[in-house]
């Protein structure tokens, strides 16, 4: 059994990436489980909080990651680019230099920003200094609509319901990124 392991760069409530990430076991393969990681409690990177000064979670992200087979961004586009909650996870996971725990990951970028670019600047973003890192980039996807489709079934709430949350494009385009892990 692989895990890959989810990290939202907004923690909005409703965050339309949110609802994506609850759904991805629904379109994994049956040997991939689907983790996400809260980020809500980690701070913003700060070198004096390195070595035994590490906060509890920023210890805790760095071994879910190390103990991942792979790691999915889930990334809204903020002013043409990753949010700051996305840059601070990069950051984290990148000290020490040279050998942070994203080194040598597999990584999924998927955003469902919406608006006519669908989030795609922020994937081509990531998807560039990604490799500089260390990591292979398996698979971007983005999909801008899927706004509509949630608000349109919003009463239903129902966040594991897949045919709530996404279409067949968005689905196929989900389930080859993951498939692609193996
Ligand atoms: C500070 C900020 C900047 C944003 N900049 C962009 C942008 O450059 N392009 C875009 O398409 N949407 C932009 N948006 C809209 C967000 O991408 C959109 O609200 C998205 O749904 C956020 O993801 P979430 O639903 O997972 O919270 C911006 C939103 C915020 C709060």
């Amino acid at each position: 059994m692989k895990t890959l392991l989810a990290f939202n760069g907004s923690t909005r409530a409703d965050s339309f990436h949110g609802r994506i990430i609850r759904v991805l076991p629904s379109l994994a393969p049956d040997d991939v489980r689907i983790a996400e990681f809260d980020l809500s409690d980690v701070p913003f990177y700060n070198q004096d909080l390195e070595g035994d000064r590490q906060p509890a979670a920023v210890m805790a992200m760095r071994a879910a990651v190390a103990e991942a087979d792979g790691i999915i961004f889930a990334a809204p586009e903020y002013n043409y680019s990753y949010s700051a909650l996305t840059k601070n996870t990069i950051d984290w996971l990148t000290r020490p230099m040279g050998a942070g725990a994203l080194r040598g990951k597999k990584v999924m970028v998927f955003s469902v920003t919406p608006g006519p670019g669908a989030g795609r600047k922020v994937t081509a973003t990531i998807s560039e200094i990604l490799p500089f890192l260390g990591n292979e980039v398996v698979a971007v996807v983005n999909a801008a609509t899927i706004h509509e489709k949630i608000a349109a079934n919003n009463d239903t709430n129902n966040d594991t319901n897949i045919d709530v949350i996404v279409d067949e494009e968005l689905s196929t385009a989900l389930r080859a990124g993951l498939a692609a892990f193996s």
